[in-house]
């Protein structure tokens, strides 16, 4: 483990002479074949293929490697395996753990697609889920079952934010049921925030679309193991043919170098609208994890260094149709758009029911219309008049 100071590491991890050829970024290698110029340097190649010796596209390339590296030292694993998108490294990490007959531990509180990758995927293969809420701590023992292989946990959850009790959930799986792989999505601390694997956690998966690319302009997903499960990890998601395109990973390596300014910016920004909008008078809850009124607030405090730039707020009523157009199709720096992580600020809105349907599991307590929105690095102050100028326009109609 580095003692380097996070910024540090951001600008330096994976910049290794060997992926850099002379230049100050890696190179970016696009390969599906990559030529042996012996008998024996293929042997060799096929022999430590999966110790970064080029040997085929799907098993990386320089750039690859480079991300890789990046990755494995910035979250503390043994190696990181790289998927076309978050979803990817979600279903994957999954899959290579489990088999017909077994069961899932997961958080209700789970991003949409994860649960439905559950419901839909893994219910076909035979994989039963149990799902729990997300304020479960030491409690979950009683949960694991003969055949439990996996816990999956994100925190803070999916649009209402509800951060995880992540040592107690790890250290009551380990006392019960020792060998259950723990995962856990970690895209709000995008690795920098908080360290899963410090506390315990085998995996740290990440949709790196959101803030390791930063610039909303390429997909891809990261699972990081430790030593007990990155060989699995590494050759089931080579047999399921996973694997990001060169360009793709060229970017995320390149994201990682500002990744700690812009969260900072993230941080400072988001916190100054969350406060603000704890004061306004339409806004029953801000669900913001460094705010006492967000759930799970104190395992925050407690487990992170930081916050980044999601959050959510329910208002106190339930937006007509036209009161939602009215307020969300004039802003004039926030724009509509789902995913989240880039520089660019966002706002999305969700009736209740609309948040129960996707999260059956999740348990919704409140009435009004949430809106979710992703602070950007714009200046503040425009994007608090913006919000400001959205309450007058919901004033003005019913
Ligand atoms: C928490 C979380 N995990 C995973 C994903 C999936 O990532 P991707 O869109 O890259 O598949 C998302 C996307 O919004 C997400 O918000």
């Amino acid at each position: 483990m580095t003692d380097k100071k996070i910024e540090t590491q951001l600008v330096q991890a994976g910049r290794d002479k060997r992926y850099t050829q002379g230049a100050v970024n890696s190179v970016i290698q696009r390969a599906s074949s990559l030529v042996f110029d012996s008998v024996a340097a293929k042997k060799h190649a096929t022999q430590q293929r999966a110790a970064r010796e080029l040997f085929y596209g799907r098993r990386g390339t320089l750039t690859h490697f480079s991300l890789q590296d990046a990755m494995t030292e910035l979250e503390g694993g043994a190696g990181c395996a790289l998927y076309p998108c978050g979803a990817a490294a979600v279903s994957n990490a999954i899959l290579a753990f489990v088999s017909a007959g077994d069961n899932v531990l997961m958080s209700g509180a789970v991003y949409e697609p994860t649960q439905d990758f559950c419901t839909k995927i893994l219910s076909k293969l035979g994989v039963t889920t149990t799902w729990f809420d997300h304020s479960c701590g030491a409690e979950i023992a009683d949960l694991v079952q003969p055949n439990t292989r996996v816990v999956f946990l994100e925190s803070p959850g999916s649009i209402t934010m509800e951060v995880q009790d992540v040592p107690a959930i790890v250290a009551a799986i380990r006392q019960k049921a020792p060998d259950t792989v723990i995962m856990l999505d970690n895209t709000w601390a995008a690795g920098v925030l908080f360290k899963p694997l410090q506390h315990g956690v085998d995996i740290s998966i990440q949709a790196g679309t959101k803030y390791l690319v930063g610039h909303s302009d390429a997909m891809i997903g990261t699972a990081v193991a430790n030593q007990r499960c990155w060989a699995e990890l590494r050759e089931n998601s080579y047999l399921m043919g996973q694997m990001a395109d060169a360009d793709s990973a060229y970017v995320t390596s390149r994201g990682l170098r500002t990744l700690a300014v812009r969260l900072k910016q993230h941080e400072e920004s988001a916190l100054t609208v969350a406060h603000w909008l704890a004061q306004q008078p339409e806004v029953a809850r801000v669900n913001h994890p460094a705010l006492p009124t967000s759930k799970g607030h104190a395992f925050w405090q407690r487990d992170f260094t930081g916050s980044s730039g999601l959050f959510s707020f329910i208002l106190h009523d339930r937006l007509t149709d036209t009161q939602l157009a009215h307020y969300l199709d004039h802003f004039a720096h926030f724009s509509m758009a789902y995913s989240w992580g880039g520089y660019e600020s966002l706002i999305l809105a969700n009736q209740p029911e609309e948040i129960a349907a996707i999260r059956p599991h999740g348990g919704v307590d409140f009435s009004g219309t949430l809106v979710r929105v992703h602070i950007g690095l714009e200046n503040v102050d425009d994007l608090l008049d913006d919000l400001a100028a959205g309450f007058a326009r919901l004033r003005d109609t019913v």
